[in-house]
C-alpha cells in the first residue's frame, strides 16, 4: 500500500503535494518522491519520511501541475533509485506515481529493454513509464509526440496485468495531469481554480470536501479548472460529486471507526494482493521465485521447520498441518523465544521458515540467526520491505498486505496463511502429493477466499450482536480440531489483547483432558464446527460443554442443518474448501475481538502493554 497526489491548480504544486503527501504517510513512510510540471519535469526523491524529502528540494521550483508519491515499498528496497515518481526519456517526458502491483512487468520489462529502454529501478512501476513514453513518443530516444497523453495511456493500461491507481505527467502537455484506476484507490478533490487526486480524501481535506470517487477502468484528466473522467472505451462519464461530512480522523480510516475494522475489511485486497502474479489457474502452477528453490532441491528436503512469536507463530502451527498434509513432509514448529534455549537438533535436509509480519521481532531474529548458524537455508516472510530479517535470511516472501497500524494482527495474519498455502501446495507439486489438476482446482477456490471473506463482512452485524451479549463474561473459551485448532488460538488471543477479557484456547479434543474443569453455567465458548473430517468428533465436544450448561457459539458453514440443534448461537461462514476455512473462521473471530473490544470501550487500535513490533528478547 503507497499514497499517490496530485495537483493542478493557480498555486505552487509543491507545497501543496508535500503538505498532502505527509496526510498519506499512514500509507508507507519508507521513501517519498515529488514531479512538478514547470517548463519541463523535475523530479526529487529521498529515502524516510516526507520530512527528508522536503529538506532536499530547492525553495525556487515552480510549476502549477505536480504528482507524490510515499511508499510502502512491495517491490524493490526503499531507496532512493526505487522510489516514485519514476521517469521515461531524456530530458524527462514522462513521471508517474503508482499504487498497485503490476503483475506481469518482468514480461513488459524484457521487451522494452529489447527495444532499448534503460531501466534504472528494480520496481515494477518503471514499466509503466516507459511503456507510456514508447507509445507517445515511439522510441526510446523519441522527443516529439506522435499521440495525446490520453491516447498513450490508454494503450498502456492496456497491456498492464494487475493493480493501479496512477498519476501521470507529460512534459509536452502543459496544465495536465493525467489518472487512471483499476483495483487501488482514488478519488479526485474539486476546488476552486484547483483540483486534487489522491488514494483517499485525507490528503485533500484541507482544501476541499466535494469529491468523485474513480471507478476501475476509469481514466481522467485533470487541469486547473476542469476534470473530465473517461469510462474504458474512451467516452466521457457524468459522475456524481459528494460531499465528504468525515473529519480528519475518521477520513484517515476511511470511515471505520478504528484502523482494526479498516485492516480486517482490507483483508479482501490484501489476500488478492498476496496471490497476484503467483499463481495460475489455467496451468495449475505456483510462481515463487523468490524462493530460489528448484523442484530438486524440494524434493531433497526432508524437514521443514518453522519459527515465529505470537499470531505469526499461529499461522506458523496452521502452516505445519499444510507441510504435513498436503506434502507429506515433517514440519515442525517452534516459539522463537524457546527454541534457541532447547538445544535444538537439527538434521541434514532442513529448510526454515521464519514468520514475522514487521520483521523486527526480537525472539525471531535470534531464532534466525541461531538455526542459520547450522547452515541451514532459511527463508522470511515479512510484511516489511528492508526490515532487518530480510537482510538475514537466505530469501525473502512478501505478504503485500499494506501499513498495519492497527496493533492486533488481522490482515498480515491471513497474509501469511496465504502464502503458506502456496509454499505447502508448491511442495507438494514438487514432491508428487497433488497433481497439476488438484492444484488447479485449488487454486480456483483460493481465488474465492477475498469474495467469501466480502460474504462474512457483509454480516457483521450478527457478530457484533452477540458480542454484545457475552462482552461481560468472565472466560471466554475458544475451541478448534485440526487446521481449526491454530485459528482457535488465534481468537482466544485477539480477545485477549484488545477486550482484556481472559480466554483460552484449546484443541477441542484436549478439553475433557483438564480445562473442561474451568466450564462454568453460561461461559462462552466458541468452537469452530465447519464442515470436514472431524466435524462428527467436533458435535460431540458440543455435547460436552453443553452438558456442563455453558454457552456453545459455533462457527458452522451456511449450509450446515445440523448444527442448531446443537448450538445455541451460531455464526456462519460460506460453504468452502475444508482446507481454505481457516481463512473465514478467523475472520469471524477478529470482528468478535474487535465487536467485544467495542462494547467493553478499550483501546482497540492501541491496547495497553502491547506494541506494533517488539524489539526488545
Ligand atoms: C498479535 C500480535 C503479536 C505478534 C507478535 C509477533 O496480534 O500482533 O502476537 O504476532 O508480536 O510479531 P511479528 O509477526 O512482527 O514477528
Amino acid at each position: 500500500m503507497c499514497g499517490i497526489v496530485g495537483y493542478a491548480g493557480e498555486n505552487s504544486a509543491l507545497s501543496v503535494i508535500l503538505e498532502s503527501l505527509k496526510t498519506l504517510e499512514y500509507r508507507g513512510y519508507d521513501s517519498a518522491g515529488i514531479s512538478v510540471l514547470g517548463s519541463g519535469i523535475e523530479t526529487y526523491k529521498s529515502v524516510g519520511r516526507i520530512a527528508n524529502l522536503e529538506a532536499i528540494i530547492p525553495n525556487e521550483i515552480s510549476g502549477n501541475i505536480g504528482i507524490g508519491h510515499t511508499r510502502w515499498a512491495s517491490h524493490g528496497r526503499p531507496n532512493t533509485v526505487n522510489s516514485h515518481p519514476h521517469n521515461s526519456g531524456s530530458p524527462c517526458k514522462i513521471s508517474v506515481v503508482h499504487n498497485g502491483i503490476i503483475e506481469n512487468y518482468m514480461a513488459l520489462k524484457d521487451q522494452l529493454i529489447a527495444e532499448g529502454y534503460e531501466f534504472k529501478s528494480e520496481t515494477d512501476t518503471e514499466v509503466i513509464a516507459h511503456l507510456l513514453h514508447k507509445h507517445i513518443y515511439e522510441r526510446p530516444d523519441g522527443n516529439v509526440a506522435k499521440c495525446d497523453l490520453l491516447t498513450g495511456l490508454r494503450k498502456t493500461l492496456k497491456e498492464l496485468e494487475g493493480s493501479y491507481a496512477l498519476g501521470v505527467l507529460c512534459a509536452d502537455e502543459q496544465g495536465k495531469l493525467a489518472l487512471a484506476r483499476k483495483n487501488s484507490p482514488l478519488v479526485i478533490g474539486l476546488g476552486k481554480g484547483e483540483n486534487f487526486a489522491a488514494s483517499d480524501v485525507t490528503a485533500f481535506l484541507n482544501y476541499t470536501r466535494d469529491v468523485i470517487f474513480v471507478n476501475n477502468f476509469e481514466t481522467a484528466i485533470l487541469t486547473p479548472t476542469s476534470v473530465e473522467i473517461f469510462d474504458g472505451e474512451g467516452k466521457v462519464r457524468e459522475k456524481k460529486i459528494e460531499r465528504i461530512e468525515w473529519d480528519f480522523e475518521a477520513a484517515e480510516k476511511a470511515g471505520y471507526e478504528h484502523f482494526m475494522l479498516k485492516e480486517i475489511h482490507e483483508q479482501v485486497s490484501a489476500i488478492h494482493n498476496t496471490l497476484a502474479g503467483k499463481v495460475s489457474e489455467l496451468e495449475g502452477t505456483i510462481s515463487l521465485d523468490e524462493l530460489n528453490m528448484s523442484d530438486e532441491e524440494i524434493r531433497k528436503l526432508s524437514r521443514v521447520q518453522i519459527l515465529a512469536c505470537g499470531t505469526s507463530w499461529h499461522a506458523g502451527m496452521l502452516g505445519k498441518y499444510l507441510f504435513e498434509q498436503l506434502a507429506g513432509i515433517h514440519c515442525d514448529i517452534d516459539i522463537c523465544s524457546e527454541y534457541r534455549y532447547r538445544s535444538p537438533v537439527m538434521n541434514n535436509g532442513t529448510f526454515a521458515i521464519a514468520i514475522t509480519q514487521s520483521g523486527e521481532t526480537a525472539d525471531t531474529l535470534a531464532a534466525v540467526r541461531e538455526i542459520m548458524s547450522y547452515n541451514c537455508p532459511t527463508l522470511a516472510i515479512t510484511n516489511v520491505v528492508g526490515s532487518t530479517i530480510t537482510r538475514e535470511a537466505n530469501s525473502v516472501l512478501y505478504t503485500r498486505a499494506g501499513p498495519e497500524i492497527g496493533v492486533a494482527a488481522t490482515k498480515t495474519f491471513s497474509s501469511q496463511l496465504t502464502l503458506l498455502y502456496l509454499l505447502a501446495v508448491k511442495f507438494a507439486l514438487a514432491r508428487g502429493k497433488l497433481s497439476p489438476n488438484h492444484v488447479k482446482e485449488f487454486i480456483m477456490d483460493l481465488r474465492k477466499v477475498p469474495g467469501q471473506i466480502q460474504q462474512i463482512l457483509d454480516q457483521k452485524e450478527t457478530v457484533k450482536e452477540y458480542a454484545e451479549i457475552f462482552a461481560q463474561a468472565k472466560s471466554y473459551f475458544f475451541l478448534g480440531r485440526n487446521l481449526n485448532f491454530p485459528i482457535a488460538l488465534e481468537g482466544a488471543l485477539k480477545l485477549k489483547e484488545i477486550s482484556y477479557l481472559h480466554a483460552e484456547g484449546f484443541a477441542a479434543g484436549e478439553l475433557k483432558h483438564g480445562p473442561i474443569a474451568l466450564l462454568e453455567k453460561d461461559t462462552p465458548v466458541v468452537i469452530i464446527a465447519t464442515k470436514g473430517q472431524t466435524y462428527e468428533r467436533v458435535l460431540s465436544n458440543i455435547k460436552e460443554v453443553k452438558a456442563r450448561d455453558a454457552t456453545v457459539i459455533a462457527i458452522a458453514n451456511s449450509d450446515d442443518t445440523e448444527i442448531g440443534k446443537y448450538a445455541d448461537f451460531i455464526l456462519t461462514i460460506p460453504e468452502s474448501n475444508e482446507l481454505l476455512s481457516p481463512l473465514l473462521s478467523v475472520v469471524v473471530l477478529q470482528l468478535l475481538a474487535y465487536y467485544t473490544a467495542l462494547a467493553r470501550g478499550c483501546s482497540i487500535d492501541k491496547p495497553r502493554n502491547l506494541a506494533k513490533s517488539v524489539t526488545v528478547e
